[in-house]
């Protein structure tokens, strides 16, 4: 039996927090309890298995923890777990419970951005492999030419609060690059990776002028929105008191420390062993 809760959110580390951030100016009725699974950060070079089995087990204890809807503010675990979770594990678990992803929502509006018609992604190697985007903006978008480029280092550099300092700039460089070789008529690049919104200002500062960067936060707030007034059903189970949750599989000072100043507000976290 279903109960009210608060909204889950779910990310490998820090990156699900550009997410929340968005949620919580939109949509700021709500209680949240954000989970990031820092201690086994990063996912994005992880294998299909792992990143799933990783995923499955926070999405559980998010359920465990009463939120009847879990969004996984992690593109890795979109691409690499979401459907297997909805599929297999739900019907078991509670059909009623609800687990989203944030790639569906990019994918359905990225198109409107350009118009050379092609658009790049930078994203985790995980995503980039899984082809989730190219398949999904097809799906919306047949005309539209989509470059992927794989960034390892750049989710290593916010998890290791490294992402203001110089040592980023070369990783940055490199990748902006790489993808424009690919696609010399890129207009539109797509900030795949929650983790990517704190590198924003540096990838700005190298991507030529001319070319729109979209990141995903408000993207995938603005999708909540809608899918909550069309789900009553299941929005009735969300429950509104204001709060704000934050359990981190590592260590709760650091993240209280490093996630205080991405939300710019102090926080308290918990932290979770299995
Ligand atoms: N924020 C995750 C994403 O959107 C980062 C994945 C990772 O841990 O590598 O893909």
């Amino acid at each position: 039996m279903i109960k009210s809760g608060p909204i889950g959110v779910f990310d490998s580390g820090y990156g699900g927090l550009t997410v929340l951030k968005e949620f919580m100016n939109t949509l700021p009725e709500y209680d949240y309890l954000y989970l990031g699974d820092n201690a086994r950060a990063p996912y994005g070079t992880r294998s299909f298995e792992t990143v799933y089995e990783y995923t499955l087990q926070c999405v559980k204890h998010l359920f465990n923890q009463g939120c009847p809807l879990v969004i996984l503010a992690c593109n890795t675990a979109s691409a690499k777990a979401l459907r297997t979770i909805q599929q297999k594990d739900l019907p078991k678990l509670d059909p009623a419970l609800r687990v989203l992803g944030v790639i569906r929502p990019t994918t359905e509006i990225v198109g409107q951005y350009t118009k050379t018609k092609q658009v790049g992604v930078f994203a985790t190697k995980g995503t980039v492999v899984s082809q989730s985007y190219v398949v999904e903006i097809n799906k919306f978008y047949p005309d539209v030419e989509v470059y992927q480029e794989a960034c390892p280092m750049w989710v290593p550099l916010v998890e290791n609060n490294e992402y203001l300092g110089d040592g980023a700039d070369y990783f940055i460089q490199k990748h902006i690059e790489q993808l424009l070789k690919q696609g010399p008529e890129i207009d539109t690049i797509l900030l795949g990776c929650t983790h990517y919104p704190l590198l924003y200002d540096k990838i700005r500062k190298y991507t030529p002028a001319h070319i729109t960067i979209l990141t995903q936060g408000q993207i995938v707030a603005n999708s909540l929105v809608n899918y909550l007034s069309r789900h009553s059903d299941l929005a009735k189970y969300c429950s509104t008191g204001g709060s704000r949750r934050f359990v981190t599989t590592d260590d709760a000072f650091s993240f209280e420390q490093q996630a205080g100043v991405f939300l710019g507000e102090p926080i308290k976290a918990e932290h979770l062993s299995w």
